[in-house]
Protein backbone atom coordinates (compact mmCIF):
# COMPACT_ATOMS: atom_id res chain seq x y z
CA UNK A 1 0.00 0.00 0.00
CA UNK A 2 1.82 3.65 -0.81
CA UNK A 3 2.04 5.95 1.59
CA UNK A 4 -0.93 8.38 1.86
CA UNK A 5 -3.68 5.05 1.32
CA UNK A 6 -2.06 3.70 4.00
CA UNK A 7 -2.39 6.68 6.10
CA UNK A 8 -5.99 7.35 5.16
CA UNK A 9 -6.86 3.87 5.95
CA UNK A 10 -5.19 4.04 9.45
CA UNK A 11 -7.36 6.53 9.75
CA UNK A 12 -10.60 5.39 9.09
CA UNK A 13 -10.16 2.69 10.83
CA UNK A 14 -9.16 4.49 14.04
CA UNK A 15 -12.54 6.65 13.86
CA UNK A 16 -14.61 4.05 13.31
CA UNK A 17 -16.95 2.62 16.38
CA UNK A 18 -16.31 -0.55 17.84
CA UNK A 19 -19.70 -1.35 18.89
CA UNK A 20 -22.53 -2.84 16.11
CA UNK A 21 -24.07 -2.48 13.81
CA UNK A 22 -23.01 1.64 14.66
CA UNK A 23 -19.65 0.30 12.91
CA UNK A 24 -21.12 -0.74 10.15
CA UNK A 25 -23.07 2.41 9.20
CA UNK A 26 -19.99 4.61 9.37
CA UNK A 27 -18.31 2.07 6.62
CA UNK A 28 -21.71 2.26 5.10
CA UNK A 29 -21.22 6.14 4.86
CA UNK A 30 -16.95 6.13 4.17
CA UNK A 31 -17.87 3.50 0.91
CA UNK A 32 -20.64 5.92 0.29
CA UNK A 33 -17.69 8.55 -0.60
CA UNK A 34 -15.48 6.19 -2.15
CA UNK A 35 -18.26 5.27 -4.64
CA UNK A 36 -19.29 8.73 -5.48
CA UNK A 37 -15.25 9.72 -6.00
CA UNK A 38 -14.87 6.61 -8.25
CA UNK A 39 -18.26 8.08 -10.11
CA UNK A 40 -17.56 11.37 -10.60
CA UNK A 41 -13.87 10.00 -12.32
CA UNK A 42 -15.74 7.93 -14.01
CA UNK A 43 -18.51 9.59 -15.19
CA UNK A 44 -21.71 7.06 -14.49
CA UNK A 45 -23.26 5.33 -11.95
CA UNK A 46 -22.11 2.11 -10.73
CA UNK A 47 -24.44 -1.02 -10.76
CA UNK A 48 -24.69 -4.32 -8.65
CA UNK A 49 -25.69 -7.47 -8.85
CA UNK A 50 -27.06 -9.71 -5.98
CA UNK A 51 -27.36 -13.16 -6.54
CA UNK A 52 -28.17 -15.88 -4.24
CA UNK A 53 -28.26 -19.51 -4.48
CA UNK A 54 -29.61 -22.46 -1.98
CA UNK A 55 -32.56 -21.85 0.66
CA UNK A 56 -34.47 -19.03 1.72
CA UNK A 57 -32.32 -18.62 4.29
CA UNK A 58 -29.62 -17.32 1.96
CA UNK A 59 -32.43 -15.17 0.12
CA UNK A 60 -33.18 -12.96 3.85
CA UNK A 61 -29.56 -12.77 3.91
CA UNK A 62 -29.34 -11.34 0.23
CA UNK A 63 -32.03 -8.79 1.24
CA UNK A 64 -29.33 -7.83 3.78
CA UNK A 65 -26.36 -7.28 1.40
CA UNK A 66 -28.71 -5.85 -1.13
CA UNK A 67 -29.33 -3.27 1.64
CA UNK A 68 -26.29 -2.30 2.65
CA UNK A 69 -24.97 -1.66 -1.10
CA UNK A 70 -28.00 -0.07 -1.89
CA UNK A 71 -27.29 2.15 1.27
CA UNK A 72 -23.35 2.63 -0.01
CA UNK A 73 -25.01 4.01 -3.47
CA UNK A 74 -25.18 1.15 -6.00
CA UNK A 75 -27.94 0.94 -8.41
CA UNK A 76 -29.50 -2.66 -8.55
CA UNK A 77 -29.47 -4.20 -11.78
CA UNK A 78 -30.39 -7.80 -12.93
CA UNK A 79 -27.57 -8.82 -14.76
CA UNK A 80 -23.67 -9.79 -13.85
CA UNK A 81 -22.44 -7.33 -16.41
CA UNK A 82 -22.80 -5.11 -13.16
CA UNK A 83 -19.98 -3.35 -11.23
CA UNK A 84 -20.31 -5.18 -7.99
CA UNK A 85 -21.50 -8.96 -8.72
CA UNK A 86 -22.13 -10.94 -5.03
CA UNK A 87 -22.89 -14.28 -5.12
CA UNK A 88 -24.39 -15.85 -2.33
CA UNK A 89 -23.66 -19.43 -2.40
CA UNK A 90 -25.15 -22.75 -1.28
CA UNK A 91 -23.07 -25.78 -0.47
CA UNK A 92 -26.37 -28.38 0.47
CA UNK A 93 -25.40 -30.51 -2.50
CA UNK A 94 -21.78 -30.86 -4.89
CA UNK A 95 -23.89 -29.80 -7.88
CA UNK A 96 -24.37 -26.31 -6.27
CA UNK A 97 -20.69 -25.85 -6.06
CA UNK A 98 -20.32 -26.78 -9.39
CA UNK A 99 -22.55 -24.34 -11.22
CA UNK A 100 -20.95 -21.57 -8.73
CA UNK A 101 -17.25 -22.59 -9.94
CA UNK A 102 -18.47 -22.30 -13.47
CA UNK A 103 -20.10 -19.13 -13.12
CA UNK A 104 -17.16 -17.86 -11.06
CA UNK A 105 -14.91 -17.94 -14.41
CA UNK A 106 -17.78 -16.26 -16.74
CA UNK A 107 -17.50 -13.66 -14.19
CA UNK A 108 -13.51 -13.29 -14.45
CA UNK A 109 -13.76 -12.77 -18.39
CA UNK A 110 -16.07 -9.60 -17.66
CA UNK A 111 -13.98 -8.32 -14.80
CA UNK A 112 -11.24 -8.08 -18.00
CA UNK A 113 -12.96 -5.31 -19.40
CA UNK A 114 -13.97 -3.47 -16.50
CA UNK A 115 -11.65 -3.03 -14.13
CA UNK A 116 -13.71 -1.38 -11.30
CA UNK A 117 -15.61 -4.47 -11.58
CA UNK A 118 -15.64 -6.32 -8.16
CA UNK A 119 -16.26 -10.13 -7.60
CA UNK A 120 -17.96 -10.69 -3.83
CA UNK A 121 -18.23 -14.26 -3.04
CA UNK A 122 -20.47 -15.14 0.76
CA UNK A 123 -22.79 -17.88 1.97
CA UNK A 124 -22.34 -21.58 2.94
CA UNK A 125 -20.00 -22.66 0.71
CA UNK A 126 -17.61 -20.05 1.46
CA UNK A 127 -17.36 -21.98 5.28
CA UNK A 128 -15.41 -24.80 3.30
CA UNK A 129 -11.70 -24.09 3.43
CA UNK A 130 -11.18 -26.34 0.14
CA UNK A 131 -14.02 -24.08 -1.58
CA UNK A 132 -12.04 -20.82 -0.27
CA UNK A 133 -8.62 -22.50 -1.06
CA UNK A 134 -9.78 -23.14 -4.68
CA UNK A 135 -11.20 -19.75 -5.35
CA UNK A 136 -7.59 -18.67 -4.43
CA UNK A 137 -5.70 -20.79 -6.28
CA UNK A 138 -7.91 -20.90 -9.49
CA UNK A 139 -9.92 -17.38 -9.40
CA UNK A 140 -7.46 -14.57 -8.49
CA UNK A 141 -9.38 -12.10 -9.63
CA UNK A 142 -11.87 -12.73 -6.86
CA UNK A 143 -12.37 -9.33 -5.04
CA UNK A 144 -13.80 -10.32 -1.62
CA UNK A 145 -14.62 -13.87 0.16
CA UNK A 146 -16.67 -13.71 3.40
CA UNK A 147 -18.92 -16.55 5.04
CA UNK A 148 -22.12 -16.89 7.02
CA UNK A 149 -21.69 -15.46 9.89
CA UNK A 150 -20.25 -12.11 9.23
CA UNK A 151 -22.45 -10.82 6.38
CA UNK A 152 -23.62 -7.81 8.39
CA UNK A 153 -19.19 -6.57 7.83
CA UNK A 154 -19.55 -5.89 4.34
CA UNK A 155 -19.11 -2.64 3.81
CA UNK A 156 -15.99 -2.86 6.10
CA UNK A 157 -14.79 -5.37 4.00
CA UNK A 158 -15.50 -3.87 1.00
CA UNK A 159 -13.76 -1.12 2.35
CA UNK A 160 -10.69 -3.00 3.39
CA UNK A 161 -10.78 -4.41 -0.37
CA UNK A 162 -10.47 -0.39 -1.73
CA UNK A 163 -7.51 0.27 0.59
CA UNK A 164 -5.60 -2.80 0.03
CA UNK A 165 -6.02 -3.64 -3.73
CA UNK A 166 -6.36 -7.56 -2.95
CA UNK A 167 -8.25 -9.99 -2.22
CA UNK A 168 -9.66 -9.82 0.90
CA UNK A 169 -11.02 -13.12 2.92
CA UNK A 170 -12.86 -12.53 6.69
CA UNK A 171 -14.64 -15.96 7.30
CA UNK A 172 -15.37 -16.85 10.83
CA UNK A 173 -15.59 -20.92 12.17
CA UNK A 174 -18.54 -19.03 14.51
CA UNK A 175 -20.89 -16.52 15.39
CA UNK A 176 -20.48 -13.69 17.82
CA UNK A 177 -24.21 -12.81 18.18
CA UNK A 178 -26.91 -11.49 16.27
CA UNK A 179 -26.38 -7.71 14.80
CA UNK A 180 -29.75 -6.74 14.40
CA UNK A 181 -31.03 -3.72 12.55
CA UNK A 182 -29.41 -3.66 9.06
CA UNK A 183 -30.67 -1.81 6.24
CA UNK A 184 -32.57 -4.07 4.18
CA UNK A 185 -34.11 -4.19 0.58
CA UNK A 186 -36.87 -5.95 0.35
CA UNK A 187 -37.53 -7.98 -3.18
CA UNK A 188 -41.16 -8.03 -3.18
CA UNK A 189 -42.75 -5.29 -1.26
CA UNK A 190 -45.67 -7.10 0.01
CA UNK A 191 -44.17 -10.14 1.22
CA UNK A 192 -40.77 -10.75 3.22
CA UNK A 193 -38.82 -13.46 5.53
CA UNK A 194 -38.13 -12.95 9.03
CA UNK A 195 -35.22 -14.84 10.58
CA UNK A 196 -36.25 -16.10 13.77
CA UNK A 197 -33.09 -18.37 14.95
CA UNK A 198 -29.64 -19.07 13.03
CA UNK A 199 -27.93 -22.30 12.84
CA UNK A 200 -28.81 -26.21 13.44
CA UNK A 201 -28.10 -28.79 15.94
CA UNK A 202 -29.71 -31.49 14.55
CA UNK A 203 -26.87 -33.24 12.48
CA UNK A 204 -28.88 -35.21 9.95
CA UNK A 205 -26.04 -37.42 9.02
CA UNK A 206 -26.15 -36.68 5.30
CA UNK A 207 -26.25 -32.61 5.83
CA UNK A 208 -23.50 -30.07 5.99
CA UNK A 209 -25.63 -27.03 6.76
CA UNK A 210 -25.03 -27.69 10.37
CA UNK A 211 -21.32 -27.21 9.55
CA UNK A 212 -21.65 -24.19 7.69
CA UNK A 213 -23.99 -21.90 9.89
CA UNK A 214 -23.20 -23.11 13.21
CA UNK A 215 -25.20 -23.79 16.37
CA UNK A 216 -28.45 -23.13 16.53
CA UNK A 217 -29.15 -19.37 17.95
CA UNK A 218 -33.06 -17.92 18.22
CA UNK A 219 -33.86 -13.93 17.91
CA UNK A 220 -35.62 -12.57 20.91
CA UNK A 221 -39.26 -12.61 20.53
CA UNK A 222 -39.53 -8.59 21.07
CA UNK A 223 -37.02 -8.15 18.22
CA UNK A 224 -38.90 -10.54 15.93
CA UNK A 225 -42.44 -8.62 16.71
CA UNK A 226 -40.72 -5.56 16.13
CA UNK A 227 -39.57 -6.62 12.79
CA UNK A 228 -43.41 -7.77 11.50
CA UNK A 229 -44.13 -4.89 12.72
CA UNK A 230 -41.53 -2.52 10.81
CA UNK A 231 -42.49 -4.87 7.73
CA UNK A 232 -46.52 -4.28 8.16
CA UNK A 233 -45.68 -0.28 8.23
CA UNK A 234 -44.20 -0.55 5.10
CA UNK A 235 -46.90 -2.24 2.82
CA UNK A 236 -45.88 -6.32 3.58
CA UNK A 237 -48.70 -8.31 4.19
CA UNK A 238 -47.40 -11.99 4.28
CA UNK A 239 -44.35 -12.68 6.50
CA UNK A 240 -42.12 -15.97 6.75
CA UNK A 241 -40.76 -17.08 9.92
CA UNK A 242 -37.56 -19.05 8.89
CA UNK A 243 -35.03 -20.94 10.61
CA UNK A 244 -33.69 -24.47 10.03
CA UNK A 245 -35.74 -26.15 12.45
CA UNK A 246 -38.56 -24.07 14.11
CA UNK A 247 -39.67 -26.26 16.56
CA UNK A 248 -36.60 -25.61 18.34
CA UNK A 249 -37.14 -21.90 18.60
CA UNK A 250 -36.58 -19.93 22.26
CA UNK A 251 -34.01 -23.30 22.76
CA UNK A 252 -31.37 -21.13 24.38
CA UNK A 253 -33.61 -17.96 25.53
CA UNK A 254 -34.79 -16.69 29.05
CA UNK A 255 -38.17 -15.33 27.65
CA UNK A 256 -39.53 -18.90 27.53
CA UNK A 257 -41.75 -17.68 24.63
CA UNK A 258 -41.92 -21.12 22.58
CA UNK A 259 -42.53 -20.90 18.83
CA UNK A 260 -46.31 -21.60 18.61
CA UNK A 261 -46.28 -17.99 21.23
CA UNK A 262 -43.81 -16.88 18.72
CA UNK A 263 -46.31 -17.63 15.77
CA UNK A 264 -49.25 -16.23 18.02
CA UNK A 265 -47.56 -12.62 18.99
CA UNK A 266 -46.44 -12.62 14.97
CA UNK A 267 -50.35 -12.77 14.20
CA UNK A 268 -51.07 -10.04 16.61
CA UNK A 269 -49.43 -7.84 14.50
CA UNK A 270 -51.74 -5.14 12.60
CA UNK A 271 -51.08 -5.45 9.01
CA UNK A 272 -49.73 -8.63 8.82
CA UNK A 273 -52.31 -10.85 6.81
CA UNK A 274 -50.83 -14.42 6.34
CA UNK A 275 -47.92 -15.93 8.43
CA UNK A 276 -45.58 -18.69 6.87
CA UNK A 277 -43.24 -20.46 8.16
CA UNK A 278 -40.25 -23.14 7.25
CA UNK A 279 -38.97 -25.79 8.63
CA UNK A 280 -40.75 -27.98 11.04
CA UNK A 281 -38.59 -30.89 11.53
CA UNK A 282 -41.20 -34.36 11.93
CA UNK A 283 -38.97 -35.25 15.58
CA UNK A 284 -40.32 -32.27 17.99
CA UNK A 285 -43.56 -30.81 15.88
CA UNK A 286 -45.81 -30.05 19.00
CA UNK A 287 -49.91 -30.58 19.26
CA UNK A 288 -49.77 -27.01 20.38
CA UNK A 289 -48.28 -25.76 17.27
CA UNK A 290 -50.73 -27.85 15.10
CA UNK A 291 -53.63 -26.33 17.57
CA UNK A 292 -52.26 -22.85 16.62
CA UNK A 293 -52.46 -23.53 13.37
CA UNK A 294 -55.79 -24.73 13.29
CA UNK A 295 -57.17 -21.64 14.96
CA UNK A 296 -55.18 -18.38 13.68
CA UNK A 297 -56.69 -17.66 10.62
CA UNK A 298 -53.67 -15.62 9.65
CA UNK A 299 -51.47 -18.70 10.10
CA UNK A 300 -51.35 -20.59 6.28
CA UNK A 301 -52.84 -23.93 5.89
CA UNK A 302 -49.80 -25.05 4.87
CA UNK A 303 -47.17 -27.23 6.68
CA UNK A 304 -43.88 -28.26 5.10
CA UNK A 305 -42.16 -31.44 6.71
CA UNK A 306 -39.33 -33.09 5.13
CA UNK A 307 -39.77 -36.66 5.26
CA UNK A 308 -36.46 -37.06 3.24
CA UNK A 309 -37.01 -41.34 3.76
CA UNK A 310 -39.98 -43.16 4.10
CA UNK A 311 -37.69 -46.42 5.63
CA UNK A 312 -37.35 -46.55 9.97
CA UNK A 313 -34.01 -48.13 9.22
CA UNK A 314 -32.26 -44.95 6.69
CA UNK A 315 -34.13 -42.71 8.77
CA UNK A 316 -31.97 -43.97 11.86
CA UNK A 317 -28.95 -43.64 9.66
CA UNK A 318 -29.72 -40.64 8.98
CA UNK A 319 -30.43 -39.56 12.35
CA UNK A 320 -33.98 -38.25 11.93
CA UNK A 321 -35.37 -39.02 15.13
CA UNK A 322 -38.38 -40.62 13.96
CA UNK A 323 -39.73 -44.11 12.35
CA UNK A 324 -42.19 -44.23 9.16
CA UNK A 325 -44.96 -44.85 11.38
CA UNK A 326 -44.59 -42.02 13.62
CA UNK A 327 -44.22 -39.88 10.55
CA UNK A 328 -47.84 -41.05 9.05
CA UNK A 329 -49.82 -40.35 12.08
CA UNK A 330 -48.19 -36.80 12.41
CA UNK A 331 -49.56 -36.35 9.08
CA UNK A 332 -52.56 -37.89 10.22
CA UNK A 333 -52.90 -35.73 13.09
CA UNK A 334 -52.55 -32.57 11.18
CA UNK A 335 -54.93 -33.69 8.45
CA UNK A 336 -57.19 -34.31 11.19
CA UNK A 337 -57.02 -30.99 13.18
CA UNK A 338 -56.44 -28.84 10.31
CA UNK A 339 -59.48 -28.55 7.92
CA UNK A 340 -57.96 -28.43 3.91
CA UNK A 341 -53.90 -28.37 5.19
CA UNK A 342 -51.55 -28.74 2.31
CA UNK A 343 -48.54 -30.90 3.57
CA UNK A 344 -45.44 -31.12 1.63
CA UNK A 345 -42.26 -32.59 1.95
CA UNK A 346 -38.40 -33.12 0.89
CA UNK A 347 -37.21 -36.48 0.08
CA UNK A 348 -33.57 -37.23 -0.21
CA UNK A 349 -32.99 -40.49 -2.80
CA UNK A 350 -30.10 -42.97 -2.69
CA UNK A 351 -28.89 -42.22 0.73
CA UNK A 352 -25.99 -45.09 1.60
CA UNK A 353 -27.02 -48.28 2.05
CA UNK A 354 -30.99 -47.49 0.68
CA UNK A 355 -32.30 -50.87 -0.59
CA UNK A 356 -34.67 -51.62 -2.98
CA UNK A 357 -37.09 -52.48 0.00
CA UNK A 358 -36.57 -49.03 1.97
CA UNK A 359 -36.98 -46.95 -1.61
CA UNK A 360 -40.65 -49.01 -1.23
CA UNK A 361 -40.95 -47.74 1.60
CA UNK A 362 -40.37 -44.42 0.82
CA UNK A 363 -42.72 -44.31 -2.24
CA UNK A 364 -45.59 -45.94 0.41
CA UNK A 365 -45.11 -42.94 2.96
CA UNK A 366 -46.15 -40.94 -0.44
CA UNK A 367 -48.88 -42.43 -1.59
CA UNK A 368 -50.64 -42.66 2.53
CA UNK A 369 -49.14 -39.05 3.55
CA UNK A 370 -50.30 -37.39 0.09
CA UNK A 371 -48.39 -34.43 -0.06
CA UNK A 372 -49.16 -31.73 -2.38
CA UNK A 373 -45.80 -31.33 -3.28
CA UNK A 374 -42.64 -33.27 -2.50
CA UNK A 375 -38.98 -31.67 -3.18
CA UNK A 376 -36.77 -34.68 -4.42
CA UNK A 377 -33.02 -34.79 -4.48
CA UNK A 378 -30.67 -37.48 -4.94
CA UNK A 379 -28.52 -37.63 -1.89
CA UNK A 380 -24.84 -35.67 -2.47
CA UNK A 381 -21.96 -36.62 -0.75
CA UNK A 382 -20.76 -33.96 1.80
CA UNK A 383 -17.25 -34.14 2.86
CA UNK A 384 -16.72 -34.20 6.37
CA UNK A 385 -20.71 -35.53 7.44
CA UNK A 386 -20.56 -39.22 8.95
CA UNK A 387 -23.03 -40.47 5.72
CA UNK A 388 -20.00 -39.59 3.49
CA UNK A 389 -18.07 -42.23 5.01
CA UNK A 390 -20.64 -44.52 5.40
CA UNK A 391 -20.45 -48.11 3.73
CA UNK A 392 -23.45 -49.19 0.77
CA UNK A 393 -22.79 -45.87 -1.18
CA UNK A 394 -25.56 -46.15 -4.19
CA UNK A 395 -23.90 -46.26 -7.61
CA UNK A 396 -26.00 -43.14 -9.96
CA UNK A 397 -27.66 -45.44 -11.96
CA UNK A 398 -29.46 -47.38 -9.26
CA UNK A 399 -30.25 -43.96 -7.91
CA UNK A 400 -31.30 -42.42 -10.96
CA UNK A 401 -33.75 -44.80 -11.82
CA UNK A 402 -35.62 -44.75 -8.35
CA UNK A 403 -35.55 -40.71 -8.84
CA UNK A 404 -37.66 -40.66 -12.06
CA UNK A 405 -39.94 -43.49 -10.18
CA UNK A 406 -40.19 -41.28 -7.05
CA UNK A 407 -41.45 -38.58 -9.45
CA UNK A 408 -43.81 -40.21 -11.14
CA UNK A 409 -45.35 -41.18 -8.43
CA UNK A 410 -44.71 -37.62 -6.64
CA UNK A 411 -46.48 -36.06 -10.05
CA UNK A 412 -49.69 -38.20 -9.44
CA UNK A 413 -50.49 -38.02 -5.76
CA UNK A 414 -49.64 -34.43 -5.84
CA UNK A 415 -52.32 -33.80 -8.23
CA UNK A 416 -54.80 -35.79 -6.95
CA UNK A 417 -54.01 -33.20 -3.90
CA UNK A 418 -54.08 -30.73 -5.42
CA UNK A 419 -57.38 -31.25 -7.24
CA UNK A 420 -59.66 -31.66 -4.26
CA UNK A 421 -60.18 -27.77 -4.48
CA UNK A 422 -61.46 -27.45 -7.62
CA UNK A 423 -64.80 -25.41 -8.11
CA UNK A 424 -63.90 -23.64 -4.68
CA UNK A 425 -63.35 -19.55 -4.20
CA UNK A 426 -60.85 -19.03 -1.82
CA UNK A 427 -58.42 -16.39 -0.90
CA UNK A 428 -55.31 -15.42 -2.93
CA UNK A 429 -52.17 -13.03 -2.72
CA UNK A 430 -51.57 -11.55 -5.83
CA UNK A 431 -47.99 -12.08 -6.61
CA UNK A 432 -47.05 -12.17 -10.03
CA UNK A 433 -47.88 -10.52 -13.36
CA UNK A 434 -47.61 -11.15 -16.80
CA UNK A 435 -48.36 -8.36 -18.56
CA UNK A 436 -48.40 -9.60 -22.52
CA UNK A 437 -51.34 -12.54 -21.09
CA UNK A 438 -52.87 -9.96 -18.67
CA UNK A 439 -52.50 -12.77 -16.32
CA UNK A 440 -51.88 -12.44 -12.38
CA UNK A 441 -50.72 -15.28 -10.55
CA UNK A 442 -51.09 -15.88 -6.89
CA UNK A 443 -51.07 -18.05 -3.92
CA UNK A 444 -53.45 -19.19 -2.04
CA UNK A 445 -53.30 -20.00 2.02
CA UNK A 446 -52.26 -23.93 0.98
CA UNK A 447 -49.58 -22.67 -1.37
CA UNK A 448 -50.79 -23.57 -4.57
CA UNK A 449 -50.54 -21.00 -7.36
CA UNK A 450 -53.38 -19.92 -9.68
CA UNK A 451 -53.51 -17.76 -12.70
CA UNK A 452 -56.40 -15.64 -13.33
CA UNK A 453 -57.20 -12.84 -15.38
CA UNK A 454 -57.01 -9.30 -13.70
CA UNK A 455 -55.43 -5.97 -13.71
CA UNK A 456 -51.94 -5.34 -13.01
CA UNK A 457 -53.28 -2.95 -10.14
CA UNK A 458 -53.94 -5.92 -8.14
CA UNK A 459 -50.30 -6.54 -7.37
CA UNK A 460 -49.30 -7.50 -3.90
CA UNK A 461 -53.22 -7.48 -2.94
CA UNK A 462 -55.41 -9.96 -1.49
CA UNK A 463 -58.50 -11.33 -3.74
CA UNK A 464 -60.94 -14.30 -4.02
CA UNK A 465 -60.41 -16.56 -6.69
CA UNK A 466 -62.71 -19.22 -7.85
CA UNK A 467 -60.69 -22.32 -8.70
CA UNK A 468 -62.15 -23.48 -12.16
CA UNK A 469 -59.31 -25.99 -13.62
CA UNK A 470 -56.63 -28.13 -11.73
CA UNK A 471 -53.05 -28.47 -14.11
CA UNK A 472 -51.94 -30.57 -11.73
CA UNK A 473 -50.02 -28.28 -9.25
CA UNK A 474 -51.30 -25.09 -10.22
CA UNK A 475 -54.77 -23.79 -10.96
CA UNK A 476 -56.48 -21.75 -13.79
CA UNK A 477 -59.38 -19.23 -12.38
CA UNK A 478 -61.47 -16.07 -12.44
CA UNK A 479 -61.10 -13.57 -10.05
CA UNK A 480 -64.48 -13.00 -7.50
CA UNK A 481 -63.70 -10.06 -5.22
CA UNK A 482 -60.92 -7.31 -4.92
CA UNK A 483 -62.27 -6.91 -1.07
CA UNK A 484 -61.21 -9.03 1.15
N1 LIG B 1 -33.56 -27.77 7.79
C1 LIG B 1 -34.41 -28.22 6.79
C2 LIG B 1 -33.85 -28.22 5.38
C3 LIG B 1 -32.43 -28.14 5.10
S1 LIG B 1 -31.76 -28.38 3.51
C4 LIG B 1 -34.86 -29.60 7.18
O1 LIG B 1 -34.38 -30.23 8.04
O2 LIG B 1 -35.76 -30.05 6.53
C5 LIG B 1 -33.12 -28.67 2.45
C6 LIG B 1 -33.23 -30.08 1.94
O3 LIG B 1 -32.06 -30.44 1.22
C7 LIG B 1 -33.32 -31.13 3.02
O4 LIG B 1 -34.61 -31.27 3.53
C8 LIG B 1 -32.87 -32.38 2.30
O5 LIG B 1 -33.96 -33.04 1.69
C9 LIG B 1 -31.95 -31.84 1.22
N2 LIG B 1 -30.56 -32.23 1.49
C10 LIG B 1 -29.79 -31.86 2.54
N3 LIG B 1 -28.58 -32.43 2.46
C11 LIG B 1 -28.58 -33.20 1.34
C12 LIG B 1 -27.62 -34.06 0.72
N4 LIG B 1 -26.42 -34.26 1.24
N5 LIG B 1 -27.99 -34.68 -0.43
C13 LIG B 1 -29.20 -34.49 -0.97
N6 LIG B 1 -30.14 -33.71 -0.43
C14 LIG B 1 -29.84 -33.06 0.72
FE1 LIG C 1 -29.74 -30.31 7.85
FE2 LIG C 1 -31.12 -31.85 9.44
FE3 LIG C 1 -30.44 -29.43 10.26
FE4 LIG C 1 -32.27 -29.72 8.37
S1 LIG C 1 -32.46 -30.41 10.48
S2 LIG C 1 -30.55 -28.30 8.36
S3 LIG C 1 -31.55 -31.49 7.25
S4 LIG C 1 -29.06 -31.12 9.83
FE1 LIG D 1 -27.72 -24.05 1.05
FE2 LIG D 1 -26.81 -22.83 3.15
FE3 LIG D 1 -29.40 -22.93 2.73
S1 LIG D 1 -26.05 -24.73 2.33
S2 LIG D 1 -29.68 -24.82 1.61
S3 LIG D 1 -27.93 -21.92 1.46
S4 LIG D 1 -28.38 -22.97 4.69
Amino acid sequence: MEQSMEHYAERVRSLAPTEEPERQYYFIDVMKSVLAEKENRIGRKLTMNVVTFGCQMNAKDSETLSGILSAIGYEETDNEEADLVLYNTCTVRENANTRVYGRIGYLGNLKKKNPEKRIILCGCMMQEPQAVEKIRKSYRFVDVIFGTHNIFKLAELLFEREVQGALVIDVWDKATGIVEDLPRRNKYGFKAGINIMYGCNNFCSYCIVPYVRGRERSRSAADIVAEARHLADNGVREVMLLGQNVNSYGKNMTDGVSFAQLLHMVSEVEGIRRIRFMTPHPKDLSDELIDEIAVNPKVCKHVHLPLQSGSSRVLRAMNRHYTKERYLELVDKIKERIPGVAVTTDIIVGFPGETEEDFLETIDVVRKAGFMAAYTFLYSKRTGTPAASMEGQVSDEVAGERFKRLLSNVGEVSAREAERFSGRTLEVLCEEYKPGEGLMTGRLDNNLLVHFPAEEALWGELVTVRLEECKGFYYLGTLCSTVV
